[in-house]
C-alpha cells in the first residue's frame, strides 16, 4: 500500500470504486465469509460480484477456498454485501490491510457486520460441527490496525472494546439458533497470526487465560470495524478440536471437511440472523 496518499485518501477512491460497481446496491449488513464458509455467498440472489483485485489499494485472498470478492445481492430477502473470502495475516498481510476491506464497508454504509471463521475448540465441553458465537475475543496477533501516525483522520484513535460483540445481535443469534434447532455455543475467541496451527502447550496456556476457541482471523476486522463504530456479531464453525485436546492434531484437510458438512447448517444459521435483524430493524 505504498502510495502516498492516507488512508483515508484511498478509502475514498476504493469507495467509489465499488460505488460504480454496485449500481445502487446500499446494504447496512456486511458478512465476511471465513475457511470452508464462502458457499453461502452462492445463495445471494442477483449477486453483483467484484473481485478484490478490482478494487484499488485491496489485496486479494491466496488463501485456500478463499475466493476472494465481494458477492452483493440479497440473502434471505435482506440486502447484504458479503465477502467471499477474506484477507489474513499470515498471508503476509500487514493489520491495516486485512482490516482494509471492514474500513471499506463502512464507508459504502454498512452498520452490522456478520464475521464467520472455522476455529478450533479449546473448551472440552464444545463438540466439532457445533457453532460458537463469540462473546468476547484475545487479540494474540501481536498487532493491531489502528497503528499508525494518522488514525485519527479516520475515527479516534483510543475506543473502548466493551461490548465488542454486540450483547442485542448475540441475543438474537441465540434465538435465531433455538428456532432452528442448531446448538449455538458463546465463548471467548482467541485469535493469532498462524499460519501454524497452536503447541498443546499454548493451548493449555490460552485456557488458563478463558480463551474458548482459537483461530487465524477476525480479531483485526472486529477492532476495525469498532473503531469505526459498527456493530459487530462473531460465528465460528468448530471445525476441529484445539491441538492436544483430547489427542488432537488439526490439519487444513479436516478443517475444509467439516465446513463442508456443516454448510447447510451454517446457510441456515446466518440466513436466519440476518432475517431477525432486519425484521427487528436492529
Ligand atoms: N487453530 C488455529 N486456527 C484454526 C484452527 C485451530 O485449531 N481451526 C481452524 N482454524
Amino acid at each position: 500500500m505504498e502510495s502516498g496518499l492516507t488512508l483515508c485518501e484511498k478509502l475514498a477512491r476504493s469507495t467509489e470504486v465499488m460505488k460504480e460497481a454496485l449500481q445502487g446496491c446500499n446494504p447496512r449488513i456486511g458478512v465476511i465469509l471465513g475457511s470452508g464458509l464462502g458457499p453461502l455467498a452462492n445463495e445471494i440472489l442477483d449477486p453483483i460480484r467484484v473481485p478484490f483485485k478490482e478494487v484499488p489499494f485491496m489485496k486479494t485472498s491466496t488463501a485456500t477456498g478463499h475466493v476472494g470478492q465481494f458477492v452483493c445481492g440479497t440473502l434471505g430477502g435482506v440486502e447484504v454485501l458479503a465477502m467471499q473470502g477474506r484477507l489474513h495475516g499470515y498471508e503476509g498481510n500487514s493489520a491495516e490491510e486485512v482490516a482494509y476491506p471492514v474500513w471499506l464497508m463502512a464507508s459504502l454504509g454498512v452498520e452490522i457486520l456478520i464475521t464467520t471463521n472455522a476455529a478450533g475448540a479449546i473448551n472440552t465441553s464444545f463438540n466439532v460441527g457445533e457453532f460458537c458465537l463469540m462473546a468476547d475475543h484475545i487479540n494474540f496477533t501481536g498487532r493491531n490496525p489502528v497503528v499508525g501516525t494518522e488514525p485519527d483522520e479516520l475515527a479516534f484513535r483510543f475506543f473502548s472494546m466493551l461490548d465488542a460483540y454486540d450483547p442485542e445481535l448475540r441475543a438474537l443469534a441465540r434465538g435465531v439458533a433455538q428456532d432452528e434447532h442448531l446448538t449455538l455455543r458463546e465463548g471467548t475467541y482467541l485469535g493469532l497470526l498462524g499460519p501454524s496451527f497452536e503447541t498443546p502447550a499454548e493451548i493449555r496456556a490460552f485456557r488458563m487465560w478463558g480463551a474458548d476457541t482459537v483461530a487465524m482471523s477476525v480479531v483485526e476486522e472486529v477492532i476495525a470495524a469498532r473503531h469505526h463504530g459498527m456493530r459487530v456479531m462473531g460465528i465460528s464453525l468448530l471445525s476441529n478440536m484445539a491441538c492436544g485436546v483430547e489427542g488432537a492434531s488439526p490439519s487444513d484437510k479436516e478443517v475444509f471437511e467439516v465446513a463442508k458438512e456443516a454448510e447447510p447448517k451454517f446457510c441456515r444459521l446466518v440466513t436466519g440472523i440476518v432475517r431477525a435483524i432486519a425484521a427487528q430493524c436492529l
